[in-house]
């Protein structure tokens, strides 16, 4: 392709006048030359290398590598692509070698048309799935296979998050990547617990999925020394179960070394209300975590006895409620701790950004201490 080679220091002024003229070519991007010059690529409208518009910077050809298509939508026809421009999807969720879009009516026709689009733009994709929403108990979404690389339409994979593997499956378990941030946050708020009891702590998810928070909590050494962990459903159970093996094998000391084996490891396919009506699972936990967003508050009462007696212990959850509403929310979280003569000793309830825009999505936070 053709460019004008211009001295370094003047290659704004060149640029400049190239746009405006309509000169410039933007299917290649400047070219620095050895010889303190860069090169402005130009296209078929611009003046010859004689006319005296150049000042005798002289033109040089250069070969341009072909960007490639960067978008699925630029493997779509130009003409069809426009005509349902507002209606393509415009955003996809992946969840290791799947990806999941949601697809407007309108464009549904062409379900695997998009779905071959995005194959080819994207390598590691195996499969692409039609999101047809949430349902039953456990809220897990309806997928409807579009297009596969490889023929196959298997739902269990793999993803990584923060350093560590968690298998997911979309199609039977509920996970998002979306609170991959929360994670995050746990890990730090357990630390914070670990240093201030000066021990490993005994961590409890009683609703756990796939055990994304095992994930960021057991990647951390020295940091746990036992769990009680489950789920209600069977799928989550067992992919929970092999997540924890995974998990498990790669613990480490802070030198490296080996580690004393997690006690206890309590890993149940259970309702979480189940936990506390057997009293030897009363006073036995550090951090407890509370995710089932629209009945983590009312839940809170019924795991309280769970946590350690007469010393610091935290309660962390995630709960959805109407804008309007955080106040009272607020309060019932409050009035479950101290109907179980707990102390609080620190207590955060703020919204976590990127959900819905109707409701709230909040994070609550008590380090509490529950007398006897
Ligand atoms: C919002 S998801 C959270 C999963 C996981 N903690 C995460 O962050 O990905 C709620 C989980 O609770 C499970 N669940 C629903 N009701 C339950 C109950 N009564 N007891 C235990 N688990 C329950 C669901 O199957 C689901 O896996």
């Amino acid at each position: 392709m053709r460019h004008l080679s211009v001295p370094s220091a003047q290659t704004q002024h060149w640029l400049d006048l190239c746009r405006t003229q309509k000169w410039s070519s933007n299917e290649a991007g400047v070219t620095r030359l050895d010889n303190g010059r860069n090169a402005i690529p130009i296209n078929d409208s611009a003046p010859g290398e004689e006319d005296e518009v150049w000042c005798n910077n002289p033109h040089i050809e250069i070969e341009v590598q072909q960007k490639g298509p960067t978008h699925w939508l630029d493997h779509i026809d130009e003409e069809l692509a426009e005509t349902y421009r507002e209606d393509w999807p415009h955003s996809y969720e992946i969840q290791g070698d799947i990806l999941i879009v949601k697809i407007e009516e309108t464009v549904w026709i062409y379900g695997e048309m998009i779905a071959d689009a995005m194959l080819t733009q994207l390598p590691n994709i195996r499969l692409v799935c039609a999101d047809l929403g949430v349902k039953g108990e456990f809220r897990v979404r309806e997928l409807h296979p579009l297009a596969s690389r490889d023929g196959t339409l298997e739902t269990r994979t793999r993803i990584r998050e923060n350093g560590y593997l968690l298998w997911v499956d979309p199609t039977a378990v509920y996970f998002s990547s979306r609170l991959s941030n929360e994670r995050v946050e746990t890990l730090a708020t357990a630390k914070q617990l670990r240093n201030q009891l000066k021990r490993p702590l005994v961590v409890c998810d009683p609703y756990a999925g796939v055990g994304p928070s095992l994930g960021a909590l057991l990647s951390e050494p020295d940091l746990v020394s036992g769990y009680y962990v489950g789920d209600l459903n069977p799928d989550a159970t067992e992919l929970l179960a092999l997540n924890i093996e995974y998990l498990d094998s790669r613990r480490k000391n802070a030198q490296g070394g080996q580690v004393a084996p997690l006690y206890p490891a309590e890993l149940h396919c259970r309702d979480a209300l189940e936990w506390a009506k057997d009293s030897g699972n009363h006073n036995q936990i550090d951090l407890l975590l509370v995710n089932l967003p629209h009945q983590s508050i009312s839940h809170i009462e019924a795991l309280l006895p769970l946590l350690k007696r007469n010393q610091t212990s935290v309660l962390r959850g995630w709960a959805i409620i109407e804008r309007l509403e955080s106040d009272e929310n607020e309060e019932a979280i409050r009035c479950a701790i101290s109907s179980a003569n707990g102390n609080l000793e620190k207590f955060t309830f703020k919204e976590v950004k990127g959900f819905s825009t109707t409701k709230s999505f909040m994070c609550f936070e008590a380090w509490l201490n529950l007398s006897v």
